[in-house]
């Protein structure tokens, strides 16, 4: 039996040409509230924006610290905090899904491809899991685009799937399996 956390513990920091996604510090507050009190980052998210910085440090303490898979993508070039990509585990099917937000300055810079592409590499080297799996509502096709981009294949649609803040959504699924995963190592 793979021991998950263990290998998340011991891939804390991992390291692409121009970011490092790492743990969450107490310091990331105000780089995190930027993105998390944009109504346009968070328009098809499951949250709605924060509106004052001490939500933002409850998050950030309680959410994202000490937790294992939970990252803060840092661009070198700026050493700061511009975004979060979380790897949730299903070990009951050697699996996992992701979720991802990034500050909207720094959108379609090919940021986010750059940090998914660490997480499905730990996921499937190190990680050993089979399939990783996501979704995103109809409307952010910009999302399901940076899966593609990472070789994730769509797999389907559900008719408003979900209601979320009072609207419904179709949500668009994409997954990629380790036989089809080609290791950046
Ligand atoms: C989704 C998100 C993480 C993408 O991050 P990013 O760093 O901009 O992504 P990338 O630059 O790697 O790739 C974005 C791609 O989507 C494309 N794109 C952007 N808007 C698009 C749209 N409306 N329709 C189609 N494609 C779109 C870009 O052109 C780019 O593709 P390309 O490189 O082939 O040109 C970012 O927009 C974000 O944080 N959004 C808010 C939070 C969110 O929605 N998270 C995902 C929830 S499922």
């Amino acid at each position: 039996m793979i021991d998950y956390n263990k290998i998340l513990a011991e891939n804390p920091v991992l390291e692409s040409e121009r970011l490092v996604i790492r743990p969450f510090f107490m310091d990331d507050v105000n780089e995190v509230f930027l993105y998390a009190s944009d109504d346009q980052v968070t328009e098809y998210l499951t949250w709605s924006s924060h509106t004052d910085l001490a939500q933002t440090e409850k998050i950030v303490k309680e959410v994202f610290l000490g937790k294992p898979g939970v990252y803060a993508i840092e661009l070198k070039a700026e050493q700061k905090c511009i975004g979060c990509i979380d790897l949730r585990l299903c070990p009951e099917h050697d699996k996992a899904s992701f979720g991802y937000v990034l500050n909207r300055k720094y959108w379609n810079q090919g940021y986010m491809s750059e940090a998914l592409q660490l997480i499905l590499n730990l996921s499937f080297t190190k990680l050993q899991l089979n399939r990783v799996e996501a979704t995103h509502f109809v409307g952010n096709e910009g999302s399901g685009r940076v899966m593609e981009k990472c070789g994730m294949k769509y797999e389907g649609k559900g008719s408003q799937e979900v209601k979320i803040k009072g609207n419904y959504y179709d949500v668009i699924r994409y997954a990629i399996l380790k036989e089809n995963w080609v290791s950046l190592d």
